[in-house]
C-alpha cells in the first residue's frame, strides 16, 4: 500500500513558511503547520504549540512521522536580534538544535533556513565554501545553528537564503507588504545604490525547497540565490513600476548615509550552481521576471 509523503512546516503564519506550505500542497503532499497562534482560513491542517519544548515537539513529530521537518520558524527580523539576543539565540540556534536532535533521533530529513547573511558583504558572489563572517546577532546565531546542525542529524538539508521578494498571506510579514503600503501614501523612498543582493521571489525559493525536498537532494549546505545580482535601488524601481506605482518615488542612497543598527552588509550576493546542479535546472528567475512577478501576488 502507497503510504502518502508528508511534511511539518515550522513557522507556517510566516513569509516563507505559508508560501512553502502551498508549494507542497501543489506537489501533492500532506501537510501539517506548526505555528505558535492560531491562524484562520488555512487550506492544510495547523497545529497550535504556544510554547515550543523539546517534550512537546517530539510527542508531535513522533505522531505526526513527517518525510520531512521544514523549519522556517526564526526570529527573522535583524534589527529585533539586535534588541533581544537571548530570545534571538534561544529561536536561530536551540530550536533548530532541538529539531534537528528530535529528526536525527526519529531518521526524519530536517530542512533548515539559514541566511546570506552569515557573510560580511565584503566580497559578493559568495559560494557554500567561502568562509562565513557574520556581523550581527542575527547572522551569528544562524551560524551557530548551521554548524550545530549535521552533528545532530546527517540528514540535513541548511539553505542560506538570499533576500527574499514577495507579499505574505496575512500582509505583515512580506518584503513587499510593506513596500508597496509605503508607496501608496506616495512619500518617497531612499534605496541603496551599493547594497547588493540575489534576491529571489518568495514563490521561487518555496519551489526550490519543496522540490529539494521532494527530488530529493544530497544532505548539505545549499545556497539559494537568484540569476540575478542587483542593488536595492535597482530593486526597488523594478518592483515600484510593477506594483503599479512611478519609480520617481524612489531615490538613490549610499550606505554611508545609514545610521541604524544593526551595520548593513553590502554585498552578500550568493552563488546558486550547487543548488542549479542538484536539482538538475539550468535558472533560477530573480524579481524582473515577468512570471515570477505574477506569482508572487499569493
Ligand atoms: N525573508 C527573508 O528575506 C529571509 C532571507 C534570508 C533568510 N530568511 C530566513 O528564512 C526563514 C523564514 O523567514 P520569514 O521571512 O518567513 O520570517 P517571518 O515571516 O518572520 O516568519 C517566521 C515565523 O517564525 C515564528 N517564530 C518566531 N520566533 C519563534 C520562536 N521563538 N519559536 C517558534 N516560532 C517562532 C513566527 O511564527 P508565529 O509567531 O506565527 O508562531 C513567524 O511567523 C527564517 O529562518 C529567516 O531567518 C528569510
Amino acid at each position: 500500500m502507497k503510504t502518502e509523503n508528508s511534511v511539518l512546516v515550522t513557522g507556517a503564519n510566516g513569509f516563507l513558511g505559508s508560501w512553502v506550505c502551498s508549494e507542497f500542497l501543489r506537489l501533492g503532499w500532506k501537510v501539517t503547520a506548526l505555528s505558535r497562534q492560531p491562524v484562520e482560513n488555512l487550506p492544510f491542517p495547523l497545529v497550535v504549540l504556544p510554547v515550543w519544548t523539546e517534550s512537546s515537539l517530539l510527542s508531535l513529530i513522533s505522531e505526526l512521522k513527517p518525510n520531512a521537518v521544514v523549519h522556517t520558524a526564526a526570529m527573522s527580523s535583524t534589527a529585533e536580534s539586535e534588541r533581544n539576543e537571548d530570545l534571538t539565540r534561544l529561536a536561530n540556534t536551540e530550536l533548530p538544535k532541538i529539531l534537528a536532535a528530535i529528526t536525527g533521533k526519529l531518521g526524519i530529513r530536517l530542512v533548515h533556513c539559514s541566511t546570506d547573511l552569515v557573510f560580511d558583504g565584503l566580497k559578493g558572489n559568495y559560494s557554500e565554501t567561502d568562509p562565513v563572517n557574520p556581523q550581527h546577532c542575527y547572522g551569528r546565531t544562524k551560524v551557530a545553528a548551521e554548524l550545530a546542525i549535521p552533528d545532530l542529524n546527517p540528514d540535513y538539508l541548511i539553505f542560506r537564503l538570499s533576500l527574499l521578494i514577495g507579499f505574505s498571506r496575512d500582509g505583515n510579514h512580506g518584503f513587499l507588504d510593506g513596500f508597496v503600503k509605503s508607496l501608496a501614501t506616495g512619500k518617497a523612498q531612499p534605496a541603496f545604490t551599493d547594497e547588493w543582493r540575489t534576491a529571489t521571489p518568495v514563490s521561487v525559493a518555496a519551489k526550490l525547497i519543496a522540490d529539494s525536498v521532494t527530488h530529493p537532494i544530497k544532505s548539505g549546505l545549499y545556497h539559494v540565490a537568484s540569476d540575478e545580482k542587483l542593488n536595492r535601488y535597482e530593486m526597488a524601481c523594478i518592483l515600484a513600476e510593477k506594483s503599479g506605482f512611478s519609480f520617481d518615488l524612489i531615490f538613490p542612497a549610499k550606505l554611508e548615509s545609514f545610521t541604524g543598527k544593526p551595520v548593513r552588509q553590502p554585498d552578500v550576493s550568493m552563488n546558486n550552481q550547487k543548488l542549479k546542479s542538484a536539482l538538475g535546472i539550468s535558472e533560477i528567475p530573480g524579481i524582473s521576471s515577468e512570471e515570477t512577478v505574477r506569482k508572487l501576488l499569493f
